[in-house]
């Protein structure tokens, strides 16, 4: 059994991680605009990715028996400028869970609740993971800056991920 504040702290999180994928769903609307297909297969399955974190949290709040609270999932915006920018949102939007789950893993801790602290360290080491693989796009694209066929050969090697690759590519 995990404590009530605990239990409030994980809803709160599950409620992110739909946000999360709620946003990367927006981001691949945008870039299906934009004519991106490449990046916006990249961004739905990001959006899939952050559903199964937000089930973790489901059911890890069922297996500890406490109260499943769904609130309501904030808006995404629709505009995300270009493809570099977009990426930059999602880095600052990732380095905002980072510091989301540090703080609960710290909560969890100051409890001496070990079991939420061994499921939030499977979310931090993802969150590793997950910059650096947007860091690293981030990087290839400011390294082609407005080239068409390098933005090109960069949205082609994005659609390649696929949904078993997502679990290590994002
Ligand atoms: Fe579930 Fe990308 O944070």
């Amino acid at each position: 059994m995990i404590s009530k504040k605990m239990a409030k702290a994980l809803n709160e999180q599950m409620n992110k991680e739909f946000y999360s994928a709620y946003l990367y769903l927006s981001m691949a609307a945008y870039c299906s605009k934009k004519d991106f297909s490449g990046a916006a297969n990249w961004f739905l399955l990001q959006y899939q990715e952050e559903l199964q974190h937000a089930t973790r949290f489901y059911n890890y709040l069922i297996e500890q028996d406490a109260t499943v609270s769904l609130k309501e999932i904030a808006k995404p915006q629709k505009k995300f400028g270009s493809l570099l920018e977009t990426y930059q949102q999602s880095l600052e939007h990732e380095q905002m869970m980072t510091s989301m789950l540090n703080n609960l893993s710290n909560d969890a801790l100051k409890e001496k609740d070990h079991a939420t602290y061994n499921l939030l360290q499977w979310f931090v080491n993802e969150q590793v993971e997950e910059e650096a693989n947007v860091s690293d796009i981030i990087s290839k694209i400011k390294l082609v800056k407005n080239d068409g066929y390098g933005l090109l050969m960069i949205d082609n090697e994005l659609g390649q991920r696929t949904a078993t690759s997502a679990d290590s590519a994002a």
